[in-house]
């Protein structure tokens, strides 16, 4: 084996040392410091080695392979359409939110596709027992329990599948460099060993990361860069609910989001996922409101539910889950400055029912219903949803996409639908059997709700 000589680079300034120091001496950052491998003579300026030339973009042959079905709806969407050959996606999570679940499953699920699953974590009889438990007959399916990287591809070439799995890339080692699996220079050449391979032999690799304390994965956004696609798993332990993001995509949006409920058997496709608000309750209770929101291109209704009740304390306490908490800052700012609700006495707690987190801003009409409708204790009836951004005026601007929100409410059997006034013009309203309320301040709307 060659050793390859290794050398600590500050991450910060680019400062050098033979060992790792925890101050750097020149720009005196702290714990900057990382084991890089000192590339050999041969790699470095050697221009000759280029051996491709500039070519006319019209002239670039495009070449026709098409995306891989991974007979998962919810993954193709977020994906853009299917996995493309070649390419590298990587997918982030919270231990124990299903990473291990969702790729075993689709790695089963591709039957048109040759698969191997590499597992540094589990032994091939856990992962036949996970196999059994989801159901599915994976025949062309392979596992691997390995955890050297030069290993892992020896048999990739050997067996010459489709589609590799790594679960996880924090278990991968290289025997370029001494120290242990999982540190920031290991995952960064692993990484970089897999990103050479793929694009060499054009195999399409899909990569298990986990998260660490800070949310991001694996340290210092250093596998963010290497990867073609970053997907996060996310969602709330206490639910059962998991969404699935591209939080990186060379092949497609960003805006995509996939919707999967954990059960016994793995994970279960939400193709509707208005159901997260459907299988609420019906009863009538004051501090609920339903917005209808899109996400990505995604119409689908959400519960909003609030609790106002009077501060025993000097600072109240605004607490929320699925909400940005300065969003609701400013909200109930608005509510007190425009509209003369005296809320800075009172704490304020929201909630997004389903544990998802959502960004449209459209969901603040719903928001600021469902506070208003806590702190007067009148109950909002459970056939009206809205739809609409709140300004720091207090004035209801219109939102994107605002037929497909409508649609989906009249759907669903909402049968009054708050909408911004200034929404587009080339709407024809007139198809929708559903009441529209055009609003443009939020006064106008609570004097329509609580008269
Ligand atoms: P896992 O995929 O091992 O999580 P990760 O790889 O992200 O750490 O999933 C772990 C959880 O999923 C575990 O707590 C049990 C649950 N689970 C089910 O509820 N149903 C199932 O069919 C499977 C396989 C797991
Ligand atoms: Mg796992």
């Amino acid at each position: 084996m060659v050793k390859n000589k290794t050398v600590f680079v500050c991450q910060n300034c680019g400062a050098q040392s033979p060992k790792w120091i925890g101050k750097c001496p020149s720009c005196q950052e702290w714990n900057t410091y990382v084991e890089e491998i000192i590339p050999s003579k041969k790699t470095v300026n050697n221009f000759n080695s280029y051996s491709s030339k500039p070519q006319l973009i019209n002239d670039i042959e495009i070449s026709d392979d098409t995306r891989i079905d991974t007979q998962n709806t919810e993954f193709n969407r977020v994906l853009g359409g299917g996995l493309v050959p070649g390419s590298l996606v990587l997918i982030g999570g919270e231990p124990g939110i299903g990473k291990s679940t969702l790729m075993l499953q689709i790695s089963l699920n591709i039957s048109n596709y040759k698969t191997l699953y590499v597992s540094g974590e589990e032994s091939q009889s856990q992962i036949r027992l996970r196999a059994d438990r989801l159901g599915i007959n994976g025949a062309n399916c392979f596992i691997l329990c390995e955890t050297s990287i030069e290993k892992v591809l020896l048999n990739v070439e050997k067996l010459a599948p489709d589609i590799i799995i790594i679960d996880s890339i924090q278990t991968l080692q290289t025997e370029r460099i001494e120290t242990s699996p999982g540190s920031i220079s290991q995952i960064r050449e692993c990484a970089n060993i897999i990103l050479r391979f793929a694009k060499q032999q054009s195999k399409t690799f899909m990569l298990i990361g986990h998260i660490n304390k800070e949310g991001s994965i694996a340290g210092p956004k250093i596998l963010e860069h290497t990867v073609d696609t970053v997907l996060q798993f996310e969602g709330d332990s206490n639910y059962m609910y998991r969404i699935l993001r591209a939080t990186k995509n060379r092949f497609g949006s960003t805006s995509e989001l996939g919707i999967y409920e954990m059960q016994h058997s793995g994970l279960r496709q939400v193709s509707n996922p208005s159901e997260l608000l459907m299988s609420q309750n019906n009863l009538n209770l004051s501090g609920s409101a339903v917005s209808s929101t899109v996400e990505g291109i995604r119409p689908f209704l959400i519960e909003i539910q609030a609790l106002v009740s009077s501060s025993v304390y000097s600072s109240p306490q605004r607490t929320s889950t699925g909400f940005d908490l300065r969003r609701l800052s400013m909200l109930l700012a608005v509510l007190e400055k425009r509209a003369g609700f005296r809320l800075s006495v009172k704490d304020v707690f929201l909630n997004i029912a389903g544990g998802i987190k959502v960004d449209d801003p459209a969901i603040d009409l719903a928001v600021v219903c469902a506070i208003l409708s806590s702190d007067q204790d009148i109950a909002i009836n459970k056939n009206i949803c809205f739809s609409g951004e709140i300004g720091l005026s207090g004035e209801i601007r219109p939102v994107n996409r605002i037929e497909q929100r409508i649609h989906e409410a009249e759907k669903l059997g909402f049968s009054q639908i708050f909408i911004p006034k200034f929404s587009k013009k080339s709407v024809d309203f007139s198809k929708f059997s559903i009441k529209i309320n055009e609003v443009s301040k939020v006064d106008e709307v609570f004097k329509i709700l609580f008269p």
